[in-house]
C-alpha cells in the first residue's frame, strides 16, 4: 500500500499505478529532491518542530539513499509512484519511525515545485554558459572575416555587398537576446514554493525565508496557492527555448543553403558531416539539419504545456505533473544544439573564391550608385530611377554598369557620367557604409569590440 494509502481499502490497479507513475522521468530530480529534504529538515529542527538528533538522523539517512543512487544500487518501479514517494519510503525504510517525521509541514505539492526549480535553474546556468561559448566562437570568427565579402540577400536575392562578419554579428545580436531573456527567467523564477504546503500553507510554526535561503533562493514565494499551481517558470523558459531554437535554426537553414552545391559558400568540416549509404560523393550537412528540425520539438514542448495548464483550476490538479518530460527535453535538445552549433560554427570555413565569383552578379552596388548620385546632389528618387534605368540597360545588353560608356549614360540623364558614378567597386562599396550598425569592416570592428566587452561582463556575473 502507498504511503498515503491510510483512507484506501485497494492497492491501485497495476495499470493504474503504471500510468499515474512520474518515476520514470523525475528520478532526473533526485539531486533536487533530497537537496529540498535536508534544507527542510533543518528549517523543522531551528524551528524545534522535530529535534536536532531526528534531523540529524534523517539527513543522514538522506545521504546514504543519495549515495545509493549515484552508486546505482537504487532501481525505481512504478511503486515508487515519483521521486517525492521514492526517496521518502526508502528513508522510511532506512532509519524507521524517525523518517516518517521528514513530511511535516509541506507537501509533494511544493516539494515537485522545488526539485522543478532548483533543476531548472541549474541547466539555466548551464545552458547561459553553452550560449556564452557559442557567442565566443561568433566573435572569433566575425573576427577572422571581418573584411571579407559576401552577398548580402532580401527575399533570397542579391541585394548589398557586405562583409561576412557583418552576418556573424547578426547571429551574435540574436543570441545575446537569449542569454538575456534566459538571465531575466531565472530572476524571475529564483523564488522558493518550499512551505507552500498542498495549497494553503501550514499550522507548524516553519520559517520559509529560511528554507530559501538554505536553497538559494532570494526569497520564499508569496502566496502558497500560486506557489503549488504556477507553472509560468517552465513556461517562460519554453518560449526562450523555442525563441532560441529558432534562431539556431534560421543560421541552420543558411548552413545548408551556403553549402549546397549551388552556393558552396562554406565548407563545413568533414567531422561535422554524414555521407550517403547509396551516393557516393555525398556530404551531407546532416547536424544543421537535425537542429532545424529539432527546433519543432521545442515548439512542440512549449504548446504542449500551454495547453495543459489551458483551464486548469486552482490549485493543484495531476494535469500539471504533465509539466516534466516536455521540459526535459527542451532542456536536452537546446543544450545539445546550441553545442553542436558552436563546433560545428568553429569547424566551418568560407570559400572565398567561390563567395567572389558571385559579387560580379546582380547588380550588387545598384544602391551604392544612387546614393552616390543624391549625394552629388541628385534627389534620392531620382537617383533610384537613374539607376534602375542602367540596370535594364545593363540586362538588355547583358553587360554590367562598368560597360556602360558616358553616351549611355547621358541617355538615361543628361547629369550622369562614369565620373559621376564614384567609385563602383565592390570593395569601395563596402568599406563606405560606416554608419552605425553598418557592415564596413571598421564598423564590423566597432560591433565586435561591444560584443566582447558584454560577454566579459555577463562572465563576471556569472
Ligand atoms: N508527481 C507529482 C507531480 O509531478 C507530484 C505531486 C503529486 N501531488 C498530488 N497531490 N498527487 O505533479
Amino acid at each position: 500500500m502507498a504511503l498515503w494509502g491510510g483512507r484506501f481499502h485497494k492497492d491501485m490497479d497495476d495499470m493504474v499505478k503504471k500510468f499515474n507513475a512520474s518515476i520514470g522521468f523525475d528520478q532526473r530530480m533526485y539531486q533536487e529532491d533530497i537537496c529540498g529534504s535536508i534544507a527542510h529538515v533543518k528549517m523543522l529542527a531551528k524551528q524545534a518542530i522535530v529535534t536536532d538528533e531526528e534531523a540529524q538522523k534523517i539527513i543522514e539517512g538522506l545521504e546514504g539513499i543519495r549515495k545509493d543512487i549515484e552508486d546505482g544500487k537504487i532501481s525505481f518501479t512504478a511503486d515508487d509512484e515519483d521521486i517525492h514517494m521514492a526517496v521518502e519510503s526508502r528513508l522510511i525504510e532506512r532509519i524507521g519511525e524517525t523518517g516518517k517525521k521528514l513530511h511535516t509541514a509541506r507537501s509533494r505539492n511544493d516539494q515537485c515545485q522545488v526539485d522543478g526549480r532548483l533543476y531548472l535553474k541549474e541547466q539555466i546556468r548551464e545552458i547561459v554558459s553553452e550560449l556564452i561559448h557559442l557567442e565566443e566562437v561568433i566573435l572569433s570568427k566575425a573576427d577572422q572575416y571581418k573584411d571579407s565579402i559576401t552577398v548580402g540577400f532580401t527575399h533570397i536575392q542579391h541585394a548589398q555587398p557586405i562583409t561576412a562578419g557583418f552576418i556573424f554579428m547578426a547571429y551574435f545580436q540574436m543570441f545575446k537576446r537569449d542569454i538575456e531573456r534566459l538571465l531575466d527567467t531565472y530572476e524571475r523564477m529564483d523564488l522558493c514554493p518550499l512551505g507552500a504546503c498542498a495549497l494553503a500553507g501550514t499550522t507548524f510554526p516553519t520559517d520559509r525565508h529560511y528554507t530559501a535561503e538554505l536553497l538559494g533562493f532570494r526569497a520564499p514565494t508569496e502566496n502558497a496557492m500560486d506557489s503549488v499551481s504556477d507553472r509560468d517558470y517552465a513556461l517562460e523558459f519554453l518560449s526562450d527555448a523555442s525563441i532560441s531554437m529558432m534562431h539556431l535554426s534560421r543560421w541552420a537553414e543558411e548552413f545548408v543553403w551556403w553549402n549546397s552545391s549551388e552556393f558552396s559558400y562554406i565548407a563545413i568540416d568533414d567531422s561535422y558531416c554524414t555521407g550517403s549509404s547509396i551516393m557516393p560523393q555525398k556530404k551531407n550537412p546532416d547536424m544543421a539539419e537535425l537542429i532545424r528540425g529539432k527546433c519543432g520539438r521545442v515548439y512542440g514542448d512549449l504548446m504542449q504545456l500551454l495547453t495543459t495548464m489551458k483551464g486548469t483550476p486552482l490549485a493543484y490538479n495531476k494535469d500539471f505533473q504533465e509539466d516534466k518530460e516536455g521540459l526535459y527535453d527542451a532542456v536536452d535538445t537546446w543544450k545539445a544544439c546550441v553545442a553542436i552549433f558552436a563546433n560545428m560554427l568553429e569547424k566551418t570555413e568560407l570559400r572565398t573564391d567561390m563567395i567572389e565569383k558571385q559579387l560580379h552578379k546582380g547588380f550588387l552596388n545598384a544602391t551604392d550608385i544612387a546614393e552616390h548620385l543624391a549625394q552629388e546632389g541628385i534627389p534620392f528618387r531620382e537617383a533610384h530611377n537613374i539607376v534602375g534605368r542602367m540596370v535594364k540597360l545593363c540586362e538588355d545588353g547583358n553587360c554590367d554598369f562598368s560597360d556602360l560608356t558616358d553616351e549611355q549614360l547621358q541617355a538615361i540623364d543628361s547629369r550622369v557620367t562614369r565620373d559621376a558614378l564614384g567609385d563602383i567597386s565592390i570593395p569601395a562599396c563596402v568599406n563606405a557604409r560606416k554608419s552605425f550598425g553598418g557592415t564596413a569592416p571598421s564598423e564590423v570592428a566597432r560591433q565586435v569590440e561591444t560584443g566582447k566587452n558584454w560577454l566579459e561582463e555577463i562572465q563576471k556575473e556569472q
